[in-house]
């Protein structure tokens, strides 16, 4: 979703600020825009690709020490020149981006086309950029004081950064909601929505709060609070290298993500898990695992795939803990007015630790009294720190839109928690917890075994790259797996995917089914086997084509199935972790042989800032 960088301090910022954008790309964007000081207020921006932005500018004359740069994902208005941002006040002298919605713009710009304003575009941005424009006007303020009383009248989630052409040396910026990071160097400032753009020049950072308005030079950076009390700026340390956010050699960041899971999820594991010693230690939970194996009901929220880990999750805690779990798109959750409140333990799903839907589910769950536990990958983000405790899923960075390796080290995590839960709550004897920790132990080894199989799964992809539509089907642990697996094709094929409990296809999907239509069944060797056996059959009785992936040594389905990828034998509790990850690279190929970008899937956001 959009994008937010900008410099202040000696160095040329152009050249800074367009390098944060590309490496914003990931977000998904439909178009791109710059603003700088040179001669006056100059502001660029064009629908499309930043390179497209980089070509228009080409030739012009760029210099300038301080720079704003967004990218944009259209909420209000088509995507086009003259919707993207910065945009710029009526008297030409302020130039604004902005990352969220201003809710009661519709109304601000019916007071503001009564006083006479023009607007030159469809957005929400531009009516905050004039509103403040006429509160200083009209109150005789500086640019900082008729902020603060603009953002006591906006409803709505942002972060903005205005740059003024009568203060050349000053950027202002303000954050409620969205996320807005501030690399300190020395005599420069870097702002951005994410420290991706920030980690090749600094390691300090300063992570703005809700309600707080910055006020930026060169040399000094000034927090206050809505209230005009200055606050002390926090400043912390980044633990992501550069090589982290780059691609190292593979053709796109989504399959070096791929390939990363050995080594992500033994970091998700790595100082909590001893299977040796049979321990297992969850220093962010630790002084809330007795409450949690109290806990009445525990309900996951969370969106897109995170929900699918939420759900998995579901499977594993009941059966480990014994609580009942509900798992609740956090958009469905918020808004028809849940019963929830104290007993109830939310427990908070997130890969960007941003998703808007996600941070307002439990920021209205908490306020009802609800204990809120986050299961975030970005430290430091808005869930994580709205969040009463939890543990971070140590991932690194994901860049990819389609989210993959966040998934495994979710379900990872997820495990773990539930594992701490059950042995404090005595719901699981002591042999099953230490298979599972060993099960968990010898993962990363199996990840990386199934990953060998890539160019099996390549000929698969290349074999049925055509298809119109594919069905996944899976029960038990194995039906979140299909959904992600259908997820995952949707996002970077634009190829029609379903995915299904295996026995519910009978009560629909089978009507879809013939020699046309790709089935992919997750049929690892589980309790639910015998079943998915004869669901397989139900599918070849009907001419589908089936995909699938079952456990080494299975000597059954190879007989029945068109195309099989075998996966190492694993306990159904963590088998999801291998049995996803085939699924991640049938899409991936699937996508690269259409010829589609799957880094940057059309019309999707890698972390989706607005409800
Ligand atoms: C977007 C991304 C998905 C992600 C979902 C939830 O739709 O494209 O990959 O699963 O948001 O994001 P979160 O950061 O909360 O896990």
């Amino acid at each position: 979703m959009c994008g937010i960088v900008a410099y202040i301090g000696q160095r040329e910022a152009y050249p800074i600020v367009l390098k944060g954008l590309k490496r914003l790309e990931y977000r998904g964007y439909d178009s791109a825009g710059v603003a700088l000081i040179n001669n006056g207020l100059q502001v660029y921006k064009k629908k499309g690709k930043v390179a497209e932005l980089e070509n228009h500018v080409s030739g012009k004359d760029m210099r300038s020490h301080i720079a704003i740069g967004h990218t944009r994902w259209a909420t209000h208005g088509e995507p086009s020149d003259r919707n993207s941002h910065p945009h710029v006040s009526g008297n030409g002298k302020l130039a604004m981006i902005h990352n969220g919605i201003i809710e009661n713009y519709a109304q601000l710009k019916q007071e503001l086309l009564n006083q006479g304003h023009i607007f030159k575009s469809d957005t929400d941005t531009e009516v905050l950029t004039h509103f403040i424009e006429e509160i200083q006007k009209s109150n005789h303020c500086t640019l900082e004081e008729a902020l603060r009383i603009a953002l006591k009248r906006v409803v709505g989630a942002y972060v903005i950064v205005i740059v003024d052409e009568d203060n050349p040396d000053t950027l202002i910026a303000a954050r409620k909601g969205s996320p807005l990071v501030i690399g300190v160097g020395k005599g420069e400032h870097f702002l951005a929505s994410d420290a991706s753009p920030i980690v090749e020049y600094t390691k300090e950072v300063v992570y703005v709060n809700d309600y707080e308005i910055a006020i930026i030079k060169a040399d000094e950076l000034i927090l206050k609070n809505i209230s005009n009390e200055r606050q002390t700026p926090y400043i912390q340390k980044l633990d992501i290298e550069l090589a982290a956010i780059e691609k190292g050699g593979y053709d796109h960041f989504m399959l070096k993500e791929i390939f990363e899971q050995p080594q992500t999820i033994f970091d998700s594991l790595r100082g909590r898990l001893d299977a040796k010693n049979g321990t297992l230690t969850i220093g962010g939970i630790r002084e809330h695992a007795e409450m949690l194996s109290k806990a009445k009901r525990i309900i996951i929220v969370a969106c897109g795939t995170s929900w699918h880990a939420g759900l998995v999750a579901e499977y594993m805690i009941e059966e480990l803990c014994r609580i009942p779990v509900e798992v609740e798109y956090a958009s469905e959750f918020r808004y028809r007015n849940p019963v929830v409140g104290p007993g109830d333990v939310i427990i908070a799903v997130s890969q960007s630790g941003e998703t808007a839907d996600t941070l307002v589910a439990i920021e209205s769950a908490k306020e009802k009294g609800a204990i809120i536990l986050g299961v975030c990958n970005v430290v430091g983000s808005s869930i994580a720190r709205l969040s009463d405790a939890g543990a971070y899923t140590h991932a690194g960075p994901e860049i990819g839109v389609a989210s993959t390796k966040a998934f495994t080290a979710q379900l990872a995590v997820l495990c773990l928690i539930g594992l701490k839960v059950a042995i404090v709550k005595g719901s699981i004897t002591q042999q099953r917890f230490q298979h599972l920790l060993d099960e968990l132990d010898h993962i990363p080894e199996k990840v990386a075994a199934v990953l060998k199989l890539n160019d099996r799964i390549k000929e698969i992809a290349a074999k049925y790259k055509d298809a119109r539509d594919f069905l996944y089907l899976g029960r038990g642990y194995n039906f979140p797996v299909a959904l992600e697996g259908a997820l995952k094709l949707k996002e970077i094929s634009y190829i029609h995917a379903e995915g299904y409990p295996a026995a519910e296809m009978k009560h629909g999907p089978i009507a879809l089914v013939d020699e046309n239509l790709p089935v992919v069944f997750v049929a690892t060797r589980d309790s639910y086997y015998e079943k998915v056996v004869s669901n397989i059959q139900e599918i070849k009785a009907r001419k589908g084509k089936v995909i699938a992936v079952v456990t080494e040594g299975d000597q059954v389905i190879p007989g029945m199935a068109d195309d099989i990828i075998m996966v190492p034998e694993a306990d159904e509790l963590v088998a999801p972790i291998l049995s996803v990850i085939p699924l991640q690279l049938l899409a991936y190929h699937i996508g690269v042989l259409k010829g589609f970008d799957v880094d940057k899937p059309r019309n999707l956001a890698k972390s989706v800032t607005v409800e």
